[in-house]
């Protein structure tokens, strides 16, 4: 047997014994960059409601890690990419463990499975913004799990866009896969790391934001039911951008060497407004595909009968994300702002689309609007001013063609910006005036796919419902001394 045949052997029973293969399962990410936060304890019902599994967070607040103590259920956490820098004094990486990650663990409450370093670093967007600081960053993180004894169960890795290695310059078909050229040395690096450590690489693959970039994009190749283009690559036929976009990474990976390493999707989902492309209808059709897909352990061409480890995004609508990517970057969650299904599915991972449970109890302020007002002038002075004031503070991506409230005339589009910001700041009275142009109504003017929102009541400051953990830990080590 050559060499080259033992290593191949090697690997193969790597895989099959790795006790670091990747858990597969559901997972869903749920960001908070929103005007309005549930209660946790809501959030923690509507997890447990829908079989949630896995959760994936963007930080490491509080109030998310108490609304998941107690579940059972996999967290990823994260270092955002505002504290990379920091994260190159291991000092700093060893305290940031220490209060984020062992105080929870150690106490049993939240079952910590990874550590997301940053979040997309190496986004083109982003520039050279994180490239030197998000390795060391990952060493330090890594090295701090090790060290307080966790490192064997909770792993950090690194959430990339798609777009370090997706490129249709480079990688036509998914055998050509590559790293990006400015980044390839320090992937590989990166990768290097992340196998001697046990821990996978995620990676976040979006098909509709491939459609929403390239008009002369398939549509029908974003979803899992059949495409009249298919994409040929050595005799293998892609059907779907996932497939393909997932065995490029594959084939990046196999070209530095590491071609089983495992591989976990950080964020994958479909946007229901905000955009023609966007709406509930696809979004049902993308989650029905992809789900059945997931359950059916089909894997891909180049990694079939594989239990892909996926995180979807995302749990709820977040209503003051920057639209800077789109419009559609508020919409892109399962359930609405208020924790109510938009579309069946199954988040236990069974593949069966079913209705989801909403989220229960769910406190709304007084059923009333802002409105314009009957009498005013749609097309008076003022108008536009006014309501540009409204949408820069408040959420109007509901409003334009092919959306949900693309059908409202201009005086609804008016009224409906006012609504979006009086809702907003809690039907303040004086934030319903706009120059006089605007009054409060009760009557429910929501029309068709046109929600006019009624915002909840925002859940109270985290500041007085952290955790005791200062107690829990006298007790344990009371407990501890007594038992010695
Ligand atoms: C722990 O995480 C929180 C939330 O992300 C952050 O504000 C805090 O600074 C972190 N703690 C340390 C010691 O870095
Ligand atoms: C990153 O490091 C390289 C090599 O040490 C250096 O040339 C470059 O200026 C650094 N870039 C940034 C953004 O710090
Ligand atoms: C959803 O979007 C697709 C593509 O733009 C469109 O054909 C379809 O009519 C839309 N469905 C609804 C219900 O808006
Ligand atoms: C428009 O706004 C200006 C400045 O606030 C105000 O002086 C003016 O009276 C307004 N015009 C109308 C028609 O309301
Ligand atoms: C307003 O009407 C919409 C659409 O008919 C409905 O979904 C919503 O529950 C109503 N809101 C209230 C507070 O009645």
């Amino acid at each position: 047997m050559t060499a080259r045949w033992v290593l191949a052997c090697l690997l193969a029973i790597n895989i099959v014994l790795s006790p670091w293969a990747v858990e597969a399962g559901l997972g869903v990410n749920w960001g908070t960059v929103t005007t309005h936060r549930l209660p946790h304890d809501t959030i923690k019902q509507l997890l447990q409601d829908n079989g949630i599994k896995k959760v994936k967070i963007f930080d490491a607040d509080p109030a998310s890690m108490k609304a998941l103590a107690g579940t059972g259920i996999e967290v990823m956490i994260a270092v955002p990419n505002d504290m990379l820098s920091a994260m190159n004094d291991h000092g700093v990486a060893t305290k940031w463990v220490k209060e984020n990650v062992t105080r929870y663990h150690s106490a049993g409450e939240v079952n910590i499975k990874y550590v997301g370093v940053g979040n997309e670093p190496f986004l083109k967007s982003y520039g050279s913004d994180f490239l030197n600081i998000t390795f060391p960053a990952l060493k330090n993180i890594q090295n701090a799990l090790n060290e307080a004894g966790v490192g064997n169960t909770i792993k950090a890795t690194i959430p990339f866009n798609a777009d370090v290695y997706e490129s249709p310059i480079y990688n036509p078909v998914p055998s050509a896969g590559k790293f990006r050229d400015d980044i390839a040395d320090l992937m590989e690096q990166i990768v290097k790391f992340l196998s001697s450590n046990g821990a996978p690489i995620a990676v976040n693959i979006y098909p509709f934001l491939s459609l929403y970039q390239s008009a002369s994009f398939p549509i029908d190749y974003a979803f899992f039911d059949g495409t009249n283009s298919p994409l040929l690559d050595n005799g293998i036929e892609y059907t779907n951008l996932f497939d393909a976009n997932f065995d490029t990474l594959v084939s990046a990976l196999d070209k530095v060497g590491f071609g089983h390493l495992p591989i976990m999707i950080g964020e994958i989902g479909w946007p229901t407004d905000g955009n023609a492309n966007a709406n509930v209808t696809l979004a049902e059709r993308f989650y029905s595909g992809f789900l059945k897909r997931l359950a059916a352990k089909q894997g891909t061409p180049l990694r079939p009968n594989t239990d892909i480890d996926v995180y979807l995004f995302g749990l709820l609508d977040e209503d003051a994300k920057s639209v800077a990517p789109g419009d559609f970057e508020r919409h892109w969650g399962i359930f609405t702002y208020d924790g109510q299904p938009k579309f069946p599915a199954d988040l236990s991972g069974g593949g069966q689309m079913k209705a989801l449970v909403g989220a229960k109890d769910v406190k709304y302020l007084t059923p009333k609007w802002c409105v314009l007002k009957p009498d005013a002038d749609a097309n008076g002075e003022n108008v536009s001013t006014n309501v540009n004031f409204a949408c820069a503070h408040a959420d109007c991506t509901a409003l334009g063609f092919g959306r949900s409230c693309g059908g409202l005339d201009p005086r609804g589009s008016i009224s409906y910006a006012f609504n979006a910001y009086y809702q907003m700041k809690n039907q303040n009275d004086e934030s319903c005036d706009f120059g006089g142009l605007a009054t409060v109504s009760t009557q429910n003017i929501s029309r068709g796919s046109c929600f006019f929102k009624l915002q909840i009541v925002p859940a109270p400051s985290s500041a007085s419902n952290s955790f005791p953990w200062s107690h829990l830990l006298t007790l344990f080590l009371v407990i501890g001394i007594w038992m010695f």
